[in-house]
């Protein structure tokens, strides 16, 4: 399996960011081939918080998504703070998926409250019970949409996003935030997708909060 060096400017965004600003690929290596990369070693500007993310090639979503939820538990696990942790865990979704936006909102001055996400711009507040992130606050359930426009009050932070996914945080019955997921295709979440971020986010939840 390749395995790639790449050293990450300090405004990388993203891992399709740090793609285009490396400033070092193992000798002999085209840039390029970093797009299908199977194994990517992102040295971060700090030397003392080295990470490592590898995206199996090929595999099944459950496969990718098991390979993540592994890497991330340990990523998450060595950092203290939240932001940073919550943003990696964006980057590495988004990008290991391929989803069209991924965030997370959480609860501030009771309103759901934009936080880390990797995609376009989108709603800073999202009240109780409103939209699909606010039903899944209200009623403490993940909720999966296939055709957002079926969904009665969904939110339209852009009108690419065809189908969602959002993941309630729940710590002692209480809930902190939504891990929000939207597809640019109808139909893209199941019941394989519905697990894994939960189980995500229960490990978010028990780390980070
Ligand atoms: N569609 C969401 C709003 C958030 S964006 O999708 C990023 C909703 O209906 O709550």
């Amino acid at each position: 399996m390749p395995v790639f060096y790449i050293a990450c400017k300090p405004k990388a965004q993203s891992y399709r960011h740090l793609f285009a600003t490396a400033d070092h690929v193992e000798p002999g290596l085209p840039k390029n081939v970093l797009q299908s990369t199977a194994t990517i070693i992102a040295k971060p500007c700090t030397p003392a918080m080295s990470e490592t993310l590898n995206i199996p090639s090929n595999a099944s979503k459950e496969t990718v998504y098991d390979s993540l939820i592994t890497q991330l538990s340990a990523l998450i696990a060595a950092e203290t703070d939240r932001t940073a942790a919550l943003a990696n865990v964006t980057a590495a979704l988004h990008e290991a998926l391929g989803f069209f936006w991924t965030g997370f909102y959480l609860i501030k001055n009771d309103r759901l409250t934009l936080n880390v996400f990797q995609g376009p711009i989108a709603c800073s507040r999202i009240a109780y019970g409103r939209g699909v992130c606010g039903t899944a606050w209200a009623e403490k359930r993940t909720i999966k949409v296939d055709d957002v426009d079926e969904f009665p009050g969904h939110i339209a932070c852009s009108s690419l996003s065809r189908s969602e996914i959002v993941v309630p945080l729940v710590k002692n019955g209480k809930v902190l935030g939504v891990l929000d997921i939207d597809s640019d295709k109808p139909t893209m979440f199941d019941d394989t997708d519905r697990e894994k971020l939960e189980k995500l986010c229960e490990i978010i939840v028990c780390t980070c909060f």
